[in-house]
């Protein structure tokens, strides 16, 4: 069985048994090779727009035996692809701006109602902000530490999304995620990147102080 590292593996975990999952980007197909090895699912299709992930991926599919039930396709995105493909769409490891564009030209996610799981490693407020104002609803929100960093999974689906104050676009709605055991250590984090960049960036100094008023929120909360 593949060993996935924790950030994939809380992605691979979040595909529902019998799920017809399309992983977007790929690269050596870990998360579809413990998909079908694992028995979660029968049939994955992989994807990367580079021919090189692919030539990995393809390696990983002959030395685990997996060949017959991952199907690679090289593509930009989810063109060429629909409904008839997968019922769940996985984007990982890319930048934001990214799973936007990929969204954006792929509609049917939304009207088919397939289960978006998302990973996104920059501007994740725009991914936010894209879901918020093109008819998706955030269903969960979670954090994962891997190799010293902290990265935010998401899972969505078409639907009324709820709304966000500008806080929230970055850091995810604060009652699905500040519930996270890793919150306050993310939101240090997300904190110390602001203020970095709060001398030259009114919204970045605004953040600053909003990320504060959380954390005596939380204390207070706590009872501390
Ligand atoms: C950093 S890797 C992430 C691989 C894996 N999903 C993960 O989370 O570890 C990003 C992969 O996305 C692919 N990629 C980037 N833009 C893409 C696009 N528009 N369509 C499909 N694949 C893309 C790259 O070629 C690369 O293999």
């Amino acid at each position: 069985m593949i060993h996935l590292s924790p950030r994939l593996a809380a992605v691979a975990k979040l595909v529902p048994a019998g799920a017809k999952p399309i992983d977007v980007g790929t690269d050596h197909a870990m998360v579809p090779v413990w998909l079908v090895q694992s028995g979660r699912c029968e049939q994955v299709l992989a994807t990367d727009i580079r021919s090189g992930p692919l030539k990995s991926a393809r390696a990983l599919l002959e030395k685990t035996g997996t060949s017959d039930r991952i199907r690679l396709m090289q593509t930009d995105g989810l063109a060429g692809i629909g409904p008839a493909d997968g019922d769940t769409v996985i984007l990982a490891g890319m930048g934001g701006e990214t799973m936007v564009d990929i969204l954006s030209a792929a509609s049917w996610i939304r009207e088919e109602g397939a289960l978006l799981i998302l990973e996104p490693q920059s501007k994740k407020a725009d991914l936010r902000r894209f879901l918020r104002d093109n008819g998706y609803a955030v269903l969960t929100e979670q954090l994962v530490r891997d190799a010293g960093r902290i990265y935010p999974v998401l899972t969505a689906r078409g639907g009324e999304s709820r709304s966000y104050t500008e806080t929230e676009l970055h850091l995810g709605l604060l009652d699905q995620v500040a519930r996270d055991p890793l919150f306050e250590e993310y939101l240090d984090i997300m904190r110390a990147q602001a203020e970095k960049a709060a001398p030259y960036d009114e919204a970045a100094a605004a953040l600053v102080e909003e990320y504060d008023e959380i954390k005596r929120r939380l204390s207070h909360d706590d009872g501390r």
